[in-house]
């Protein structure tokens, strides 16, 4: 019988968490077929790329790494190369036509094929499946922080949004599949678990809701951390803040995307609420949880924006005081309804309201971050930091924590003092361990330790 060769891969992510879910998925498929995963592009026998492509910006970068790496090298020749995810459903086939250098385009349904794809010819696998990676065991690299995948596919259509087109109708995982995994994370000594769906709270199995599956969860977990995005303001309701308030072990913090502080865009962007509306949302989550985390997306630029309107973006922000936002610069996604709607925004004052919509958001964060100092919260420590010595952790609100030397190993739960922070990242003293039983009753405000 022939040996068959070791082959190796080498994988580099873009995009959000489903893609970093997803390539979790990819790892297990490949390296069940006998295939192990190298550092080094240059060693690699293939080159996989994980490409976003809800952005033009995040779609050349991903495309520009992979034509950079997929050239020749010397006397190893090329590596066969692999454009997957967001820009390979978008652009399918005739990305092997615009690019010489790329083998194969793999949309999101298409990774169970790898191993054969990448043995074969140059080809375009896309077009979307109704299955959830069943039976693949993902090999994570991510200890002890981790993400289980509870819905694919989005059916909201936002005007401006390439989403729906790339990743296809919503679709939620079986509940039962849901726990199973959350348990096995749990035993395993993950301290985080978060849930992954582009819009969780319409989650539909079998009967089970998002509020009751988060319920489940939250039983399944035991000692982790529970949290989940992406939450559209629309879905979100009373009985969602209920579970959330009364659960110990789910986070104090809601990402909860707004896009805009105007009504009139608002409406234009397909949304489905108004600024009252989302205001209102934020009052019942305060009102539940005093202190809850909050962050959010916004769009500077949408076609159609006035000035007006961005001023009541930027009132939103300075109202609401989000921990964090995600400000973005509005880029036209061939396809989508926004981009054949009238009246876009000139590049330039593009880019000029989003500064304006940092410059605030700025200020805001930081005035919240140096109200933490002296306060002591409950820190998962994550590993090792960036500095020789160094340690990072995340507190419950998601803020990036740091501490000269080693307070616990990977996975361990410490109560620390926040000493010092600029916007995200904080330093921190260590405290003390946190037992299991005494992880969320220790701070009595964890509910509002972060702020
Ligand atoms: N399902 C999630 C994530 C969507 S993508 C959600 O609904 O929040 C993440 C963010 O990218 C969006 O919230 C939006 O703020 C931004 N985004 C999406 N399409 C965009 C576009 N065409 N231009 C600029 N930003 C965009
Ligand atoms: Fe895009 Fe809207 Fe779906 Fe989020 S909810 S993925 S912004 S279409
Ligand atoms: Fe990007 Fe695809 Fe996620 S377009 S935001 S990687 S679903």
């Amino acid at each position: 019988m022939e040996a068959v060769p070791a082959r190796s891969y080498w994988m580099e992510v873009y995009g959000c968490q489903m893609n970093v879910s997803d390539s979790e998925n990819i790892s297990g498929i490949l390296e069940a077929a006998g295939w192990s995963r190298v550092e080094d592009p240059d060693e690699a026998d293939a080159i996989l790329v994980v490409t976003c492509a809800v952005r033009e910006h995040a779609e050349i970068r991903a495309l520009g790494r992979i034509t950079q790496l997929g050239a020749s090298r010397g006397g190893r020749g090329r590596p066969v190369t692999a454009v997957c995810g967001c820009v390979a459903e978008e652009h399918g086939s005739a990305l092997l036509e615009r690019f010489p250098v790329i083998d194969h385009a793999v949309g999101p349904d298409r990774y169970l094929d790898l191993p054969e794809i990448l043995e074969g010819g140059r080809s375009a696998s896309i077009g979307h499946g109704d299955h959830h990676y069943e039976g693949v065991v993902p090999v994570r690299r991510t200890f002890p922080r981790s993400f289980v995948t509870i819905m694919r596919g989005c059916d909201n259509f936002c005007s401006y949004c390439i989403v729906p087109y790339v990743r296809g109708r919503e679709r939620s995982r079986p509940a039962g599949e849901v726990l199973a995994e959350v348990a096995s994370l749990a035993s395993s000594g993950y301290g985080e678990i978060t849930l992954l769906g582009q819009n969780v709270n319409s989650y539909s199995s079998g009967g089970t809701g998002f509020p009751e599956l988060l319920g489940r969860v939250s039983g399944a977990a035991g000692g982790a951390w529970v949290r989940f995005v992406t939450s559209h303001p629309r879905d979100l309701t009373r009985g969602l803040v209920e579970t959330m308030a009364s659960c110990r072990n789910v986070c104090r913090m809601l990402h909860l995307p707004v896009q805009s502080g105007s009504d009139s865009v608002l409406a234009a962007m397909n949304r489905g609420y108004t600024r009252g509306a989302y205001l209102a949302k934020v009052r019942m989550l305060r009102e539940a949880m005093p202190g809850i985390v909050l962050s959010t997306d916004m769009i500077a630029g949408f076609p159609g924006e006035t000035e007006g309107d961005l001023e009541e973006s930027a009132a939103l922000l300075e109202e609401v005081g989000f921990d964090y936002a995600f400000l973005f610069r509005y880029s036209e996604r061939k396809g989508t309804a926004a981009a054949a709607m009238d009246g876009p925004v000139p590049v330039r004052t593009r880019l000029e309201r989003l500064h304006r919509l940092q410059d605030i958001q700025g200020a805001v964060t930081r005035r919240l971050s140096a109200g933490l100092a002296g306060r002591l919260v409950p820190v998962l420590v994550t590993g090792p930091g960036s500095r020789p010595g160094q340690t990072l952790g995340r507190t419950a609100g998601n803020r990036a924590v740091v501490f000269e030397g080693t307070p616990a190993p990977a996975g361990r739960f410490v109560l620390a003092e926040i000493e010092s922070g600029d916007g995200w990242t904080h330093f921190a003293r260590f405290e003390r361990e946190l037992g299991v039983s005494e992880r969320f009753e220790a701070c009595e405000a964890w509910a509002g330790a972060d702020r």
